[in-house]
């Protein structure tokens, strides 16, 4: 394979103030109960011990991660890890105006937003309730407080592609990274007709034509920071980019670098997988030679082969995060 995996996505709650069509069912999902969650200490002891198996960045996701009380403490412990060179978050963005300048100041480094829509209307009927303003706020928050990159994780769906000038002038005058991600069939939600879908190439060919137009040619560029397999343009003389995760039509998982862990406690080795290693005892008892024995197993695990998708799994995208 020749290539580490050093990054663990932390999964902090499985719970949302969102239920986004392509997430949740409308009544959501039974929640776990609180104590069936791993401790923040409990997920600073993991990633200690992930940071002897190779991990060395880490993102915090959800569900929502921000509905749960105190991330910023576990943003600290994290930082207080030696070995650990960067934090992100992966977020709605409803509570950042609340939360960006605790975040950074305890040290968390960048921030992923999701915002599937920039009309408002679409945007309230894709997150089922969602306003668009206070998730704007959020981003102005996010870009308040110094978080760098701030991207914007948008959710390929139909009614998008006459949204993309609007994305565009996003990434005009501010540093703002706006990713499109196919859609994945993860849990049991979303579309279910090939129709449905929007592909990469399909938001490639409207960016090459707003190009044409007057835009001028969407140029490959560097990734801003990043950690996985987006691909980046940018328009000329605009601060921000455009990126793509082409989930389904890219073949990445070659190149897959990440491991996640479930706010109960299962160490998964692939989004599309339903193999889990259950490390919350050995975590809770602090058994420091059994968690990296399970670390050492859920790697060994690891397939690295997307050929493996064999329809929809079984934990929701809100209880694996992404
Ligand atoms: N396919 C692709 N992306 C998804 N997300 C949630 N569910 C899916 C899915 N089925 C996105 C969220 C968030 C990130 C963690 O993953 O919008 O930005
Ligand atoms: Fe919540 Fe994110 Fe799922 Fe939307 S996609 S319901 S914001 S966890």
């Amino acid at each position: 394979m020749g290539h580490k995996v050093d990054y663990l996505r932390l999964s902090v709650t499985d719970r949302c103030n969102y239920r986004c069509v392509y997430c949740m069912p409308p009544e959501g999902v039974p929640f776990k109960p609180h104590e069936s969650l791993l401790s923040y200490e409990d997920m600073a002891f993991f990633v200690e011990r992930a940071v002897e198996m190779g991990i060395s960045k880490v993102r915090l996701t959800g569900g929502e991660p921000l509905v749960r009380r105190g991330v910023s403490d576990l943003v600290g412990l994290i930082r207080a890890t030696s070995g650990i060179h960067g934090i992100s978050l992966t977020t709605n963005g409803v509570l950042l105006p609340r939360f960006a300048h605790e975040l950074k100041a305890a040290g968390l480094d960048r921030v992923n937003i999701s915002l599937d829509s920039l009309d408002p209307e679409r945007y309230r009927l894709l997150t089922r309730g969602g306003s668009l303003d206070n998730v704007l706020r959020g981003v102005e928050a996010a870009l308040r407080a110094s978080l760098d990159p701030v991207k914007i994780n948008v959710v390929m769906m139909q009614g998008l592609l006459p949204e993309l000038p609007d994305f565009v002038a996003v990434t005009r005058d501010r540093p703002l990274h706006v990713r499109f991600i196919e859609w994945m069939p993860v849990g049991g939600c979303g579309p279910r007709l090939p129709g449905d879908l929007l592909t990469k190439a399909d938001a490639m060919a409207v960016l090459e034509r707003l190009g044409a137009e007057g835009l001028g040619k969407p140029t490959p560029v560097q990734s801003p920071a990043g950690w996985g397999p987006a691909h980046y343009y940018q328009f000329p003389g605009h601060q921000g980019t455009i990126g793509f995760i082409g989930s389904m039509s890219d073949h990445f998982c070659g190149e897959c670098n990440r491991l996640r862990l479930t706010a109960d406690g299962r160490l998964k080795n692939c989004l599309f997988s339903d193999d889990e290693v259950d490390v919350k005892g050995a975590v809770q008892a602090r058994d420091r030679d059994g968690v990296l024995a399970l670390i050492q197993e859920s790697l060994d695990k690891k397939t690295f082969n997307k050929d493996l998708i064999s329809g929809w799994t079984s934990r929701g995208m809100s209880q694996v995060g992404g």
